[in-house]
């Protein structure tokens, strides 16, 4: 039997305040509310997932190069606001060639000027961004099908 998909859930700066803030943006689910349902969809989708937060940049980056090094079919990656200024992380992305979806729960799209840029977006697989917890679950899904 082929072993069970590990995907990496990596979460950036101040997502840990998930809850209390700005509840109008980003919901009222903590990061462990979201954890427990990307865990509860990991186990019908028969995927193992490693979720992990910092609000460090060089952990992120570590990270992901540990996901390439665990052999991980994906990551799951909310850059948080180093999604708009690190180099560094497109960098990562860029050398695990492991397939990174950039989830967002706001739409930065459609808020201030300095979040439309993505240094994650080009060299992700893809994006999903604005459906709030439910763009990780969508995310799981599509990254165990990739
Ligand atoms: C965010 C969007 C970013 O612009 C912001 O800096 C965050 C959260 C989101 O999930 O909507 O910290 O990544």
């Amino acid at each position: 039997m082929p072993a069970s998909p590990l995907i990496y859930v990596l979460n950036g700066p101040n997502l840990n305040l998930l809850g209390m803030r700005e509840p109008e943006i980003y919901g009222t689910d903590t990061l462990d509310d979201i954890a427990t349902r990307v865990e509860d969809r990991a186990r019908a989708l028969g995927a193992r997932v490693e979720i992990r937060q910092s609000n460090h940049e060089g952990h992120l980056v570590d990270w992901l190069h540990e996901a390439r090094l665990q052999g991980a079919k994906a990551v799951i990656l909310n850059a948080g606001a180093f999604t708009h200024t690190s180099v560094a992380l497109h960098d990562a992305v860029k050398a695990i060639g492991v397939p990174v979806i950039e989830v967002h729960l706001s739409n930065p799209q459609a808020r201030e000027e300095f979040r439309h840029h993505s240094f994650i977006a080009s060299v992700a697989k893809g994006s999903i961004t604005g459906l709030g917890a439910l763009g990780y679950e969508l995310a799981l899904d599509a990254a165990v099908r990739l």
